[in-house]
């Protein structure tokens, strides 16, 4: 009954409340009379129940949230105040949710969240290269549905799209983080081997946002229907929280620390996302911090310096790929990962910044509730310019000047795995 309803009854209530033929108050009405008196007791369930109920009942949070906020004058800035009056035998419905998300044994945040929507929402995703199995990444539903805010396709492609992204990332990390072992040798065949398949991954996650971005708007999402309805529904449950985005992607932020990023305080910006990761994604980030980044070895190995990288000529720097040809490979790897971040600035581009900025020519500014003028965890265009900056200039990029045409083509490019070969399937 609970699935049922919020499955199917919620996504129909928030669409009529978007257009007006109900009340406002008739999704937190429903969800306290119809709802939570079906909730089970948290001791009953076991760990895979609760994750889905955590799911379920983010999209019930966040779409009483939203329409209290919108409605209420000044509910913005009292968003507790939208579930007052929703208990649950007797709890107060955040109280339940906070038990809920720790019954998931996943340390869970007391909200919904980048896992709960994306990845446990959306079904499990396999990545292959040809038929070599690369990256599982499951959900903890086996219905086949992605649960969405309105039921619309746009909303489902949008929550497919980010978690294939994952498995992507997921199956690109699989591959790389071995070689971040202490003992490992970065320039050896088999190493070699890990960072094309890496290389070619990540290719592939950039051609999946470009296809995205290549169909029409009512194969992909309306950029209007992104903006207005799907980001609306990311408000704050209580002031100070963090909402769900992109940017709690926690396989994008271990690639980042893998490869290295050169932002001032990266890592100070991560920790401030921790409450909203889940333990495990925590416990990882904080090694890979703690760990020298994969090109900072590789440069310590070949004995070489990034710095002095740059003063060398091109003659100079194809002699030095003649001694160590694996440098070929790493720059390809590093220039994937910035040409990836290139295609993800695009999206947010496409489908936000750019329609904002018509709006505010327009004269028809911004939403009230959640700004289209930067993300939900605050980062704007400049910020993400500025990462896609930071990952273009790798410490390997001052190869880029000997690796022009014919010297990029003949060292070992025909063995390198195409993009082509990998595939990223829902399998259920
Ligand atoms: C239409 C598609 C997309 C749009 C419009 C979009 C938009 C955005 C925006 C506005 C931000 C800033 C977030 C914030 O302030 O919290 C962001 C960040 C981010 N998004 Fe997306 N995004 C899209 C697709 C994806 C996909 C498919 C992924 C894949 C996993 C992804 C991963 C990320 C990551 C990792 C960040 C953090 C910034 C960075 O590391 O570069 N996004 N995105």
């Amino acid at each position: 009954m609970v699935g049922d309803w919020v499955d199917t009854e919620l996504p129909r209530l928030n669409r009529a409340v978007l257009r007006s033929e109900i009340p406002h108050s008739a999704v937190a009405d429903q969800t306290r009379d119809l709802l939570l008196p079906h909730l089970p007791a948290i001791d009953r369930l076991d760990p895979s129940e609760a994750r889905r109920l955590v799911v379920r009942l983010g999209f019930v949070g966040a779409s009483v949230a939203r329409h209290y906020q919108e409605w209420n004058p000044g509910g913005k800035e009292t968003p507790e105040r939208a579930f007052d009056d929703l208990t649950v035998d007797g709890h107060p419905f955040r109280d339940y949710f906070a038990a809920l998300a720790a019954h998931t044994g996943a340390g869970h945040y007391g909200r919904d969240s980048y896992a709960s929507l994306v990845r446990w929402n959306v079904g499990t995703i396999e990545v292959r290269c040809g038929a070599e199995l690369l990256a599982v990444l499951p959900g903890v539903f086996d219905d086949g549905n992605i649960r969405s805010y309105t039921g619309t396709p746009g909303e489902e492609r949008f929550f497919l799209l980010v978690k294939q992204a994952e498995a992507l990332e997921l199956a690109v990390n699989e591959m790389l983080c071995p070689l971040s072992d202490e003992d490992a040798c970065l320039v050896s065949e088999g190493a070699i081997e890990r960072v094309r398949l890496a290389t070619a991954l990540i290719l592939a996650m950039r051609s999946l946002f470009l296809d995205f971005a290549a169909l029409p708007p009512d194969e992909s999402m309306p950029a209007d229907h992104f903006m207005d309805v799907f980001r609306q529904f990311a408000v704050h449950w209580t002031a100070g929280d963090i909402p769900p985005s992109g940017a709690l992607d926690p396989e994008a932020l271990k690639r980042d620390f893998l490869l290295g990023i050169a932002i001032t305080d990266y890592d100070r910006h991560v920790r401030r996302l921790f409450p909203a990761l889940l333990d495990g994604e925590r416990a990882t980030i904080e090694e890979l911090m703690a760990r020298p980044t994969l090109p900072q070895r590789l440069l310590d190995h070949l004995d070489l310096d990034a710095g002095t990288l740059a003063d060398r000529s091109p003659a100079e720097l194809r002699h030095l790929i003649g001694a160590h040809p694996a440098l070929v490979d790493w720059y390809r790897l590093l220039t994937a990962h910035a040409r990836a971040a290139g295609a993800h600035l695009m999206l947010s581009q496409k489908f936000l910044f750019k329609p904002q900025r018509r709006r505010d020519v327009a004269g028809q500014g911004d939403k009230p509730l959640v700004s289209n003028r930067r993300g939900t965890t605050g980062m704007n265009e400049t910020f993400l310019e500025r990462l896609t900056r930071a990952r273009r200039n790798h410490p390997l990029a001052p190869l880029r000047t000997a690796l022009t045409g014919e010297t990029a083509e003949k060292v070992r490019a025909a063995e390198v795995p195409s993009a082509a070969s990998v595939s990223v399937a829902l399998v259920g």
